[in-house]
């Protein structure tokens, strides 16, 4: 049997470390499947179920005989309720013209890779990285130029570093703020820095901006708000985490209409257009449930503050505040172990299941990705079972 050579390297572009942090969650999965006592905070997934309003938009749509093809861009009206997102939460008035209905980020992510980008075009990406973006950035055989985050810039990368990483061969950016897996947001300096290197290199920037409306000290801004860079950003959107429906895979892509014209193409051949039934839920959830979006935002700054409180009375653990979004980056370097024999020895002995840091990029040995996605009585229990460990392995 003979496989391509880029489904075999999504393979091998799992290290050893990778697959180990991974193996962890997979376990702890396994035990709550099995009825276990475990706190689960290593996956970025809403702990209650999608607001009823979208629910019953999709069941009347299914009544309503919602079954049939639609356009590869999807259909009018969704991509004007992406419209009315966008002016909402980005402040920026765009067209339908600009938006492509996709089946959530992830597949933004491939798509505007294949439209975007061809062999050996190469990318510059940051580590930590959201660790699916590889195989889709990989797809039509670009390559990844890591540039690294460090905690002690809070995680934002440095515009030398970006500068230093473009070669002749560069062809885009993957921004992703507010970010995962650290919970930063890029400062509108280094957005207008980047910029200033996309401009000057003729460069695309893929901009991530899934958890947008997650934001708890200062509002997203978006780097296509930028001047000039409208054209040059391609920006992911989704209700997977504004809205809580993670599973219905509903996001979209903004992007000038020239981008939006090529993924209709790779759109066509790929998919053939995105469920109808959940094209209308995702109209009902901008038009009727909008107040879903600030409920969910304040839900989990309380979470945040809550879990960042507990952690900050640990010793030997050290943390940044997330600014947005789901998780946090814990370094427990001081503890002596290793983040997988932490991480292990957690679940085993604590019954709590965090992330290892490697699985988001080599870098972060040494750190563990905590998420917030359980009730705040959950957190604090989880925080007093990880101040028990840390005791216990330092002893
Ligand atoms: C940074 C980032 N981008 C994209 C995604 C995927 O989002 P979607 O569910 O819309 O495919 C996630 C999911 O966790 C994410 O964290």
């Amino acid at each position: 049997m003979r496989f391509s050579n880029y489904v075999e390297g999504m393979r091998s572009d799992g290290t050893v470390e990778v697959m180990n942090a991974w193996q962890i969650h997979g376990e702890a999965r396994r035990r709550q499947r099995a009825g276990e006592d475990i706190i689960l905070l290593s996956i970025g997934d809403h702990d209650f179920a999608s607001d009823d309003r979208i629910v019953a938009a999709c069941c009347d749509a299914l009544h309503a005989g919602r079954h049939h093809y639609t356009a590869a861009l999807g259909e009018p009206a969704t991509r004007q309720a992406a419209v009315t997102f966008h002016q909402r939460v980005i402040g920026e008035g765009i067209g339908i013209d600009n938006v492509a209905i996709v089946p959530g980020a992830q597949s933004g992510v491939f798509t505007t890779a294949m439209a975007l980008l061809d062999a050996g075009d190469e990318v510059i990406c940051f580590d930590p990285m959201y660790v699916t973006y590889s195989g889709a950035l990989m797809a039509p055989h670009a390559k990844m130029r890591f540039v690294t985050l460090r905690p002690e810039n809070a995680f934002q990368p440095l515009a030398a570093d970006i500068r230093a990483a473009v070669t002749p061969k560069t062809k885009a950016i993957m921004l992703n703020t507010p970010n995962n897996p650290t919970g930063a947001v890029s400062p509108p300096a280094l957005l207008a820095e980047i910029a200033a290197i996309a401009e000057e290199h003729d460069l695309w920037v893929i901009s991530d901006e899934v958890y947008c409306s997650m934001t708890y000290e200062r509002p997203h801004r978006s780097p296509r708000l930028l001047p000039g860079m409208a054209d040059r950003t391609v920006s992911l959107y989704s209700l997977s985490k504004a809205f809580a429906m993670t599973g219905w895979r509903m996001g979209w892509v903004v992007a000038g209409p020239a981008v939006i014209e090529r993924l209709d193409l790779v759109l066509s051949s790929l998919l053939f257009g995105t469920p109808t039934f959940i094209q209308d839920a995702m109209v009902a959830a901008i038009d009727q449930a909008a107040d879903e979006v600030d409920r969910i935002c304040a839900l989990y700054r309380r979470r945040r503050d809550a879990i960042c409180g507990a952690l900050a009375a640990i010793p030997k653990l050290k943390f940044s505040v997330p600014e947005a979004g789901m998780f946090l980056m814990i370094d427990v370097r001081e503890t002596g172990v290793s983040s997988i024999e932490f991480a292990r020895s957690l679940l085993a002995e604590q019954n709590v299941s965090l992330l290892p840091g490697e699985g988001f990029g080599a870098s972060q040995a040494g750190f563990l990705r905590l998420s917030f996605c359980v009730d705040e009585a959950q957190l604090l229990v989880a925080a007093e079972r990880i101040a028990a460990h840390v005791a216990k392995i330092s002893r």
